[in-house]
C-alpha cells in the first residue's frame, strides 16, 4: 500500500470535476483503494509520497495515432486525405521495411508520447512485421500502456506498401502468437488500415482472427467525402461505410476504435452505439487535412463512446491536452455557425481525454476505487502566479502548458 498526496482533480462524470485540495489517494496493488480529504488512521503507517501543492490528474489516453508518420510531423499539410496518403504518407511508411530505420524513428516517437503525458495509446505501425515487433518492444521498455497494430493493406496502395493477402494474414497471426497477453500493458490490436486498402478476403480473415482471439480492432471511418464515395463504389451493397466493417466482424464484435467519424449517417451512429464502437475524435488532423468537424455533441447525445486521438501526423501535436483545446474550440465554431448543438465544456473534454478514452484500456482514466493508478503530477508554479483556484490552475495548464510542467508520470501504479 502507498499513499499519494497533493491537489487531486478528476472527472467521474462528464459534467463535474471532483476536486480534493491537499487530498490523499490510497493505492493497493497499483490500483486506487480510496480517495479522501483526511487520511484514515488505519493508513497512517504506509509509505506516503507528498507532492505538496502540485496537481494530481489522470494520465492522458491517445486512442489514435500513426507511429511511422513521425518524420512527417508538421509538414505536408497541403492536401486532402487521399492525395496526402499517396504522396506523403505511403512513401514514408514504406521505409519501415528497414528495421533499423524503424528503430530510430520509433524510439523518437515513443519518447514524444512519454513527454506529452500520454500514459496509454493505441497506435498504428506499418505493414512490416519486424518493425512492428520493434515498436512493441520499445513500448514495453517505456512503461506506457499500448495497443500496437500491424497495419493490413493488400490493395489500392503503392507497390512499396502493399501486401500479398496471405502474407498479411500470416504476419498478423505471427505477431499475435509472439505478443498477445505476454505483457500486462502492451498488446496487439487488429488494424485494417481502412476499407479501400483491404480486400474482402483480408477483411473477412481479420474479423475471424479478432473474434477467435478476442483481440480489439482499430481503423478509420467516414473521415473524408472522397473516401466515403470510394467506399460506396467498392461496396455498393453496404448501407454505409461502417456497415462494411460490420459485415466482417470488425465493428464492435470485439472492442473497436474508429478514428474520425465525421460524416456519419444516422444509421451508422445507431450501429456504433448498439455495438459500443468508440468514435475517436482527432480535431487537429481533421483541420489539417480539411476533412471536417466531428459532430461530437450529436454522438454524445446518442451515447456513442468517445475518446481523443492525436492522429500524428495528420494531426501535428502529440498532446492530448492540446487535442482537448482544439475539440472545445471546434465545437464552439460549429455552435457559432448554426446554434444546433451545445459546445463542449471543459469538464466534458477532460472526461473524454481521461475516463472516456481510458475505458478502452480497462478501469483507466479516473481515481475512483478499483481504477489503475495512471496519473500525471503537474508542477504549474510558473503558471500559478496569482490566487487561481484548482480548476483554473488545471485549465491554465491545459491551455498554456506543455511537457515542462509534467513532473511525474505513473502508469498502473509505476513511476515511468
Ligand atoms: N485513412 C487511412 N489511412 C490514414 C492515415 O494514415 N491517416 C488518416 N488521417 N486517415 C487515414
Ligand atoms: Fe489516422
Amino acid at each position: 500500500m502507498r499513499i499519494i498526496k497533493g491537489n487531486i482533480i478528476f472527472t467521474p462524470t462528464y459534467h463535474k470535476f471532483e476536486v480534493i485540495e491537499d487530498g490523499y489517494i490510497v493505492l493497493s496493488n497499483n490500483t486506487v483503494l480510496d480517495v479522501c480529504k483526511k487520511l484514515p488512521e488505519k493508513y497512517k503507517h504506509y509509505e506516503l509520497i507528498d507532492y505538496k501543492d502540485k496537481l494530481i490528474i489522470p494520465g492522458m489516453n491517445d486512442l489514435h495515432c500513426h507511429a511511422p508518420q513521425f518524420r512527417n510531423l508538421g509538414i505536408a499539410m497541403d492536401k486532402e486525405l487521399l492525395p496526402w496518403l499517396n504522396d506523403y504518407t505511403f512513401p514514408e511508411e514504406s521505409k519501415y521495411v528497414d528495421v533499423n530505420y524503424g528503430e530510430k524513428m520509433y524510439s523518437r516517437f515513443v519518447n514524444e508520447v512519454y513527454k506529452n503525458g500520454t500514459t496509454r495509446v493505441a497506435a498504428f505501425a506499418t505493414i512490416h512485421k519486424d518493425s512492428t515487433l520493434k515498436l512493441i518492444d520499445l513500448f514495453k521498455q517505456s512503461g506506457i500502456g499500448a495497443y500496437i497494430g500491424k497495419v493490413n493493406m493488400d490493395r489500392n496502395s503503392c507497390d512499396t506498401l502493399c501486401e500479398n493477402t496471405y502474407d498479411s494474414i500470416n504476419d498478423t497471426i505471427d505477431i499475435i502468437s509472439q505478443t498477445f497477453n505476454k505483457s500486462e500493458l502492451v498488446n496487439p490490436i487488429i488494424t485494417p488500415r481502412f476499407v479501400p486498402t483491404c480486400s474482402e478476403t483480408l477483411l473477412k480473415e481479420l474479423g475471424a482472427i479478432a473474434v477467435k482471439y478476442n483481440i480489439p480492432v482499430q481503423s478509420h471511418l467516414s473521415e473524408n467525402i472522397g473516401e466515403i464515395n470510394w467506399v460506396r463504389e467498392l461496396h455498393p451493397d453496404s448501407k454505409f461505410y461502417g456497415d462494411v466493417y460490420n459485415k466482417f466482424n470488425l465493428f464492435g464484435d470485439t472492442p473497436t476504435l474508429m478514428a474520425h467519424c465525421i460524416h456519419l449517417t444516422d444509421d451508422e451512429i445507431d450501429l456504433m452505439k448498439n455495438k459500443n464502437v468508440y468514435a475517436v475524435h482527432c480535431p487537429t488532423s481533421n483541420a489539417n487535412l480539411a476533412s471536417g468537424i466531428m459532430p461530437i455533441r450529436k454522438l454524445l447525445d446518442n451515447n456513442v463512446k468517445i475518446g481523443f486521438g492525436s492522429d500524428v501526423s495528420g494531426g501535428h501535436s502529440f498532446s492530448i491536452f492540446k487535442t482537448m483545446v482544439y475539440a472545445i474550440e471546434f465545437s464552439k465554431l460549429t455552435w457559432a455557425q448554426n446554434k444546433e448543438y451545445d459546445f463542449l465544456s471543459f469538464s466534458e473534454a477532460f472526461y473524454i481525454a481521461t475516463k472516456g478514452g481510458g475505458s478502452f484500456f480497462g478501469n483507466v482514466g479516473s481515481f475512483e476505487k478499483g481504477y489503475d493508478f495512471d496519473a500525471l503530477i503537474i508542477d504549474d508554479h510558473d503558471l500559478n502566479f496569482d490566487n487561481y483556484n484548482l480548476i483554473e490552475r488545471l485549465e491554465r495548464f491545459v491551455y498554456l502548458g506543455d511537457d515542462r510542467q509534467i513532473y511525474h508520470r505513473y502508469v498502473k501504479g509505476s513511476l515511468i
